[in-house]
């Protein structure tokens, strides 16, 4: 299942998006948090913290600045630009995904 949450600014995108994955991650579901937002902070409603989230930040920066290179698939989207948030929950702040295979989110 996919959801995307999206909404006019400050409409409380980014809060209805952690206590989603949050909530479903506890009842046991596998949940990957993408964070594509212009002003990403989902890292700090979801429990990562200010400095992981600011990392995670900096890494999209060097994306869009092509000092790094675009993860072919979003496994290793996870596995290059990913972090452990508390409940189980899978963050990443990302751009976009070069040449997306069929279904990639
Ligand atoms: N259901 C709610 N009830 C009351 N306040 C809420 C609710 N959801 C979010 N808020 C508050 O509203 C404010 C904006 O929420 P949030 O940052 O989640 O919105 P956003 O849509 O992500 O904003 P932005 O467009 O700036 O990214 C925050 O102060 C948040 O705590
Ligand atoms: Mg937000």
């Amino acid at each position: 299942m996919k959801i995307a949450v999206v909404g006019k600014g400050g409409s409380g995108k980014t809060t209805t998006s952690a206590v989603l994955a949050r909530t479903l991650a506890r009842q046991g579901h596998s949940v990957v948090a993408l964070d594509c937002d212009s002003n990403p902070n989902l890292g700090i409603s979801l429990g990562v913290g200010d400095d992981e989230t600011e990392r995670l930040v900096s890494m999209r920066q060097s994306l869009d600045e092509g000092d790094e290179a675009h993860a072919p698939g979003w496994d290793e989207v996870l596995d290059r630009f990913g972090s452990e948030a508390p409940d189980g929950v899978r963050l990443a702040v990302v751009s976009r995904i070069d040449n997306p295979e069929p279904g990639c989110l």
